[in-house]
């Protein structure tokens, strides 16, 4: 497996013309300007423009773009929208990036598709390499773990990269920046604690993206940050003591502890332990990243220097 050498940097820093599709989004309005910042023409179709639910519009706008390197941050990512409309789902998370796959296989344009750790069942403790078995348990990870396996069918060589607990864009919250919100507020605080994951800085996963899309791995790869799972309580307690060392709080209010399955607004079952292990994307591709508690603090100081 090749590393990221510093000759393929060099390539990601040469301009570029990328199609990412969700531009919108929590992630790729910061993949968006990243690219631009670094210099790369983004073509960027709003959902009115292109959505995904007609995969042959995708498929012409992908051989139309002349992009040398396409970029998939589009999806339907809540779990209650999915089970509300599971066929809308499959065609969002599933069809349309075959149909990009397939229409970058045309024009020998990359392609780097993001998917999600709740692809894995997630029943056992412990962190999940590229291994693992796939088993998910809501229409959600049925539907992204489809559009994994219909991207690499349609194109052997496209960068399937799965990511977990997005955060870090101060324009659309996370349950971290909520938390210390909340905090701010003086509002009593609440979090599941018997669930866990790796919070991910949405930076790092443009910054990898990037990279990987410069690079020429192909398959499935774990993009996430580094370290031991968090439970989302653990994440918050966590961002509440980053807000007073940056301080922003006096003191690190409590956080109550909640039971997964007593959050009303969670029709729809979780996976319990979905952590991924991101040493082939760290060691094997050389792409470095933070641990957990480095992307917290990071997210957390970003949040309160917008706020200002
Ligand atoms: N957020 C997380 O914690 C998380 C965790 C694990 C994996 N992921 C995965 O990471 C990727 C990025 O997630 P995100 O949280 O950044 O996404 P997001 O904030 O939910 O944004 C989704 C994007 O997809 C677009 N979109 C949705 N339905 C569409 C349709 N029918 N046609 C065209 N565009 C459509 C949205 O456009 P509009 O806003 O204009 O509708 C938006 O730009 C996704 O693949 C997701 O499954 C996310």
């Amino acid at each position: 497996m090749a590393r990221i050498d510093k000759c393929r940097w060099s390539m990601y820093s040469a301009c570029m013309r990328l199609l990412l599709f969700g531009a919108s989004g929590r992630t790729g309005q910061v993949l968006r300007r990243m690219a631009e910042q670094a210099g790369h023409e983004v073509l960027a179709p709003a959902h009115a423009e292109c959505p995904l639910e007609q995969a042959a519009q995708v498929s012409d706008l992908v051989l139309a773009s002349g992009a040398a390197l396409v970029v998939n941050c589009a999806a339907i990512s809540g779990l209650e929208a999915c089970a509300a409309d599971p066929l809308q789902a499959h065609l969002v998370n599933a069809v349309a990036p075959a149909a990009m796959a397939l229409a970058c296989r045309h024009t020998g344009a990359r392609f780097v598709h993001l998917s999600t750790d709740y692809v894995l069942c997630g029943r056992k403790p412990g962190l999940k390499d590229e291994s693992a078995r796939c088993r998910p348990i809501s229409w959600y990870g049925e539907s992204k773990r489809e559009g994994e396996l219909q991207v690499l069918e349609a194109l052997p060589g496209a960068v399937v990269a799965r990511v977990s607990w997005v955060c870090g864009n101060p324009e659309k919250p996370s349950f971290i920046e909520s938390t210390v919100t909340r905090a701010l507020a003086g509002q009593p605080l609440a979090a599941v604690a018997d669930k866990v994951s790796l919070p991910t800085d949405a930076a790092d996963i443009a910054r990898a993206a990037l990279a990987l899309g410069a690079g020429d791995y192909a398959g499935v790869v774990h993009l996430t940050s580094s370290g031991e799972a968090l439970s989302w309580w653990q994440c918050a307690t966590l961002a509440l003591q980053a807000a007073a060392a940056h301080g922003a709080l006096t003191t690190v209010p409590p956080v109550e502890q909640q039971r997964l399955d007593e959050v009303p607004f969670f029709r729809e079952p979780r996976p319990r332990h979905t952590a991924m292990c991101n040493t082939r994307l760290t060691t094997q591709l050389g792409i470095p990243m933070p641990t957990a508690q480095e992307t917290i603090s990071a997210v957390v100081r970003r949040f309160l220097a917008a706020k200002c």
